[in-house]
């Protein structure tokens, strides 16, 4: 029986045969040849589209095929390595010595304790490198106000205040004291989440791209995010604060 249906289909291959398919007669060689033809102009127009995607995203990126996007993180083998061999931990101080200028050991850099290996990324973070001041270091506060000189450290108290309104003395009299006080206690919450969205991007950034393995966590003392003093905001992002505090309505 197979036998059969195995002559049957080669001979509508070389002979062209009618068949009854719905009560209608059809010869399948001509249904066949147009299946095919369609098929295949699919699969160029796919394999055009795919392969334009490639090259366009090639020139831009410079360095990946795929728009840096459809790579998860699980395909580099560094990831799989640095998972197999097991989170490691080093402190603020041991991180230091992995700022790229010694060759022989990995670049490696830290968000909110997070610990990323970044050697592939040598050309950013290398010490030639514009993200040169990120490696080596866990230096959270400086991603969020950008005071790459002064802010290389994980330490977040008072950044808020970035995002918060200058007092305006002749402003502020137009609200009563307890308006006030309320409207000040909504911009410091605001101003905290406004912080948290700016940290979490690069938190993000790190943890979904597929070029950097998190290899640890930096191990600091409990309780280290409330010790000393609090840390003055930088100049830049003291200068960049927002001038004008809203006026009460109709006032
Ligand atoms: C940073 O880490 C702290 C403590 O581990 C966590 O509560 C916070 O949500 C993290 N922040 C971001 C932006 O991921």
């Amino acid at each position: 029986m197979a036998e059969k249906a195995s002559t049957v289909r080669q001979r509508k291959v070389d002979v062209p045969v009618t068949t009854k398919s719905n009560g209608k007669i059809v010869d399948p060689s001509l249904i066949r040849k147009e299946d095919h033809v369609s098929a295949l102009d699919v699969f160029r127009s796919l394999a055009f589209v795919v392969l334009a995607s490639c090259a366009l995203s090639y020139f831009v990126t410079r360095e990946s095929l795929f728009w840096n996007l459809s790579r998860p993180k699980w395909t580099n083998p560094d990831v799989v390595k640095a998972w197999l061999a097991g989170p490691k931990q080093y402190t603020d101080a041991d991180l230091a010595k992995y700022d790229g200028t010694d060759e022989s050991l990995p670049i490696l850099l830290a968000i909110n304790g997070t610990i990323y290996d970044v050697s592939a990324g040598r050309r950013h973070y290398g010490p030639d490198g514009s993200y040169h001041f990120f490696a080596g270091a866990d230096a959270s506060r400086a991603f969020v106000t950008s005071c790459f000189d002064v802010d290389r450290n994980p330490d977040l108290r008072g950044v808020e205040k970035m995002y918060i309104p200058l007092d305006n003395p002749e402003v502020d009299s137009l609200y009563a004291e307890g308006d006030l006080k309320m409207l000040k206690y909504l911009e410091k919450k605001a101003a905290k989440q406004k912080v948290h969205d700016a940290l979490k991007h690069w938190v993000d950034f790190f943890a979904k791209s597929p070029k950097y393995p998190a290899i640890g966590q930096v191990k600091r003392e409990k309780g280290w995010e409330t010790k000393g003093p609090v840390p003055t905001l930088c100049e830049k992002a003291e200068s960049q604060r927002p001038t004008a505090r809203a006026r009460p309505a109709g006032k």
